[in-house]
């Protein structure tokens, strides 16, 4: 069905879930955990802390932390975290089979050393990771990829590009029953390749990779709050994920990658990736569907291709949202700082009901 722009003011859905999400810890945690909380039913917590997740019972610690953090926000019950393991150079194959057992851990990242926040202990060489890998194919455990390569030499706009054809596809030549999300793509070349694979291969989208293109980072001067990593490309690229995310293919879920940082970590000389979309997540992911004319193509983004791919039964609750205008936060607590959301102090058009 092909809904006109602005057609409907108000649409209910399953209970989304977010594939795709930094809590961080401490009280930065307290101070944003019930904006992701009250809204999705469960996520997929990303593992790259200061010190990251890299065996079970790390995860099950971070797991209680959060739990511990909705509980108090009085939102226990409705929402799951699904963990990770960080995947290193030294992941054994027992690793991955105390997380396989500990049945909180539904996926492990890799993080090429150097590509992003907190990834100096990814991993190096592939080389290294595939007893861990072999493993993980064999019980059929995801791997979750930051899809960049990390040689400077490569130009920033390309290393998602690069990524797909020096890494990715040798990867999947010697691990052909590896399920793997390649996470917040932003390119049309990812597209298509994610697009043309079987149903063990699937993608997050990010909102912000669907509302911006690379233009916003330099809008009348230098602007840190739209910097993420991987970066926003051109409108090409922009188009290509909207056409995707809306287009009903399964092979693509929501990921929203928000992504906190303190406020003076990102306004800053050398600022931090990153950009906390949690405030206002499902509502611009509703803008960019409803851009299109495609609300109808929401619910199988939000809340069915995702839990679908990881095996999970869908939600049962439902979420509302209506067309009615709000300011986004200019400032959240976090911790002894502040951070600054994804379009702060603007208005929104969707509202959570
Ligand atoms: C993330 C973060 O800050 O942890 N930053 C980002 O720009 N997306 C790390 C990541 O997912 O790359
Ligand atoms: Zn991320």
């Amino acid at each position: 069905m092909a809904m006109r722009k602005g057609e409907l003011d108000s649409i209910t859905i399953t209970r989304p879930d977010d594939m795709h999400l930094h809590l961080r810890d401490g009280a930065a945690l307290m101070d944003i955990v019930s904006y992701s909380a009250a809204v999705f039913g469960r996520a997929i917590i990303m593992p790259n802390l200061k010190k990251p997740i890299i065996k079970a019972a790390q995860a099950w610690g971070y797991y209680e932390t959060i739990r511990a953090a909705v509980k108090y926000h009085g939102l226990g019950l409705n929402f799951e975290p699904l963990m990770t393991l960080y995947l290193t150079d030294s992941t054994t194959p027992a690793d991955i089979r105390e997380a396989k057992a500990s049945k909180l851990v539904y996926g492990v990242k890799l993080y090429p050393a150097g590509a992003t926040t907190n990834s100096e202990n990814g991993v190096t060489q592939m080389k290294y990771a595939a007893p861990a890998l072999a493993e993980m194919e064999k019980i059929g455990m995801p791997l979750l990829v930051h899809g960049e390569v990390t040689d400077p030499a490569v130009d920033i706009f390309d290393r998602e590009q690069v990524f797909i054809d020096k890494v990715l596809i040798p990867l999947m030549i010697r691990f052909p029953f590896l399920r793997i999300v390649m996470e917040h793509i932003t390119t049309k070349e990812a597209v298509q390749f994610v697009r043309g694979e079987r149903s063990h291969v699937g993608a997050t989208i990010t909102a912000h990779h669907l509302l911006e293109n690379r233009n916003a980072i330099f809008k009348g001067g230098i602007r840190p709050h739209y910097y993420c990593l991987p970066i926003l490309k051109r409108e090409v690229h922009r188009q290509a994920l909207v056409e995707a995310a809306t287009s009903g293919d399964t092979h693509f879920f929501l990921g929203t990658d928000s992504a906190p940082h303190a406020k003076g970590a990102k306004e800053a000389a050398c600022g931090c990736a990153g950009c906390f979309t949690a405030p206002a997540a499902l509502e611009l992911y509703v803008e960019a569907f409803d851009s299109m004319g495609k609300l109808d193509k929401l619910e199988g983004f939000a809340s069915h291709h995702g839990a679908d791919f990881y095996g999970l039964p869908r939600n049962t609750g439902t979420v509302t949202l209506v067309r009615e205008a709000w300011k986004v936060p200019d400032e959240v607590s976090f911790g002894d700082n502040v951070v600054v959301p994804f379009r702060a102090g603007e208005m929104m058009q969707w509202k959570m009901q």
